[in-house]
């Protein structure tokens, strides 16, 4: 048969994902990917609750499972592997994916690949793109902010990551502060928007720059987060608020695109190739994938971000790479742990 079919299983957040990818000489092609969100679940809490998101992995896993399976016209004798997120994450989501993996590995011969989903997200930009390693990649999310370079599956070392706060969390911390529901980015990046189209100015509104006297590619966002939210109590009108996100969401552009640029210097002293990814949930925000884009250029890299669908979390991503996983013969052991800590 040709290439490797894997399927997919992620849960380590507030999404319950199921996905089955081939991959071969021709590439990743994505055969289904469904994903249930839990968003309405937490939106009364303002944030992600584990106890609930656990439960509900409980309930859809099985379910979610088998319409990728069906999406993909496949049964289990189709299938070359099974892979699923063994953490970072919540870890009673982690489990519920990871046992359900285990299941249907045993269940039908398969090996099992554990996934770091930080992993998933660094390879999924090759589900868009016929792309080749190596590159420069910025992952950010909801949990992480990192410069890493990226020679292979596996095969990565970090250039820099947050003292603090990850992106994402900024985004939607701020949000919250600003009275816009969970998950903040896409809102805020809306309200910014608003404020572009009344013509209006956010530069009215000081915001700090963080790690300015240093010379590495670490990134901190708690003081912007604290000093926006308090600028938020400050908002009398509709247009405040919008200014204030625009001014936010520019902000935290500016601060991706100042280490992403000395990251790029620094990699092309020692590489030919160069391409720079930006993957993550915060990756699917139009204004910082043009910022990054045009930096790119600027510093003479090719440009790379995954479909909007695979920015956010998914399973297609932990196929992908359990797929280049078991192309190496990396597969897991059947007592693999779940991790709630994972560092790539
Ligand atoms: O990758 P992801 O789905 O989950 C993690 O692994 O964390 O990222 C979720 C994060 C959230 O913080 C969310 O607010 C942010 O990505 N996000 C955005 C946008 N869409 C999602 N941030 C800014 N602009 C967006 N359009
Ligand atoms: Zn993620």
């Amino acid at each position: 048969r040709d290439g490797l079919t894997v399927l997919g299983l992620e849960t380590s957040c507030d999404e319950t994902a199921a996905s089955v990818v081939r991959l071969s000489a021709a590439g990743a092609q994505v055969l289904s990917s469904v994903i249930h969100s839990q968003i309405d679940d937490h939106a009364a809490y303002g944030g992600v609750v584990p106890e609930i998101a656990a439960r509900s992995h409980v309930e859809m896993i099985d379910g979610v499972t088998r319409r990728a399976m069906s999406e993909a016209g496949l049964d289990w004798s189709g299938l070359d592997g099974v892979a699923a997120t063994a953490g970072p994450g919540l870890v009673g989501g982690v489990m519920v994916g990871l046992s359900y993996g285990k299941a249907a590995a045993l269940a039908r011969g398969l090996p099992l690949i554990a996934v770091n989903h930080l992993e998933g997200h660094a390879v999924s930009a090759r589900l868009g793109a016929e792309t080749t390693y190596p590159f420069l990649l910025l992952l950010v999310s909801g949990g992480h902010c990192q410069l890493l370079e990226v020679r292979g599956i596996g095969d990565m070392s970090r250039l820099g990551t947050t003292i603090d706060d990850a992106a994402g969390e900024a985004f939607d911390k701020i949000a919250k502060a600003l009275g816009l529901g969970y998950p903040g980015g896409p809102a805020l990046e809306k309200l910014a928007a608003q404020s572009r189209e009344n013509g209006g100015d956010g530069s009215r509104f000081e915001l700090p720059r963080a790690l300015l006297g240093r010379k590495d590619c670490d990134f901190s966002f708690s003081g912007l987060k604290t000093a926006a939210s308090r600028l938020a109590q400050t908002c009398e009108t509709e247009q405040d608020r919008a200014d204030l996100a625009d001014a936010v969401q520019k902000a935290i552009a500016r601060q991706l695109a100042e280490r992403s640029e000395r990251a790029m210097k620094a990699y092309a002293e020692a590489h030919e190739h160069r391409l720079f990814v930006v993957a993550g949930g915060v990756a699917a925000n139009k204004t910082i994938r043009r910022t990054l884009e045009d930096l790119a250029t600027k510093h003479g890299f090719a440009f790379l971000a995954p479909p909007m669908a695979y920015c956010t979390d998914n399973a297609a991503m932990i196929a992908l790479a359990g797929a280049e996983r078991l192309e190496k013969g990396l597969t897991s052991d059947i007592d693999v742990a779940a991790r709630p800590r994972w560092p790539l």
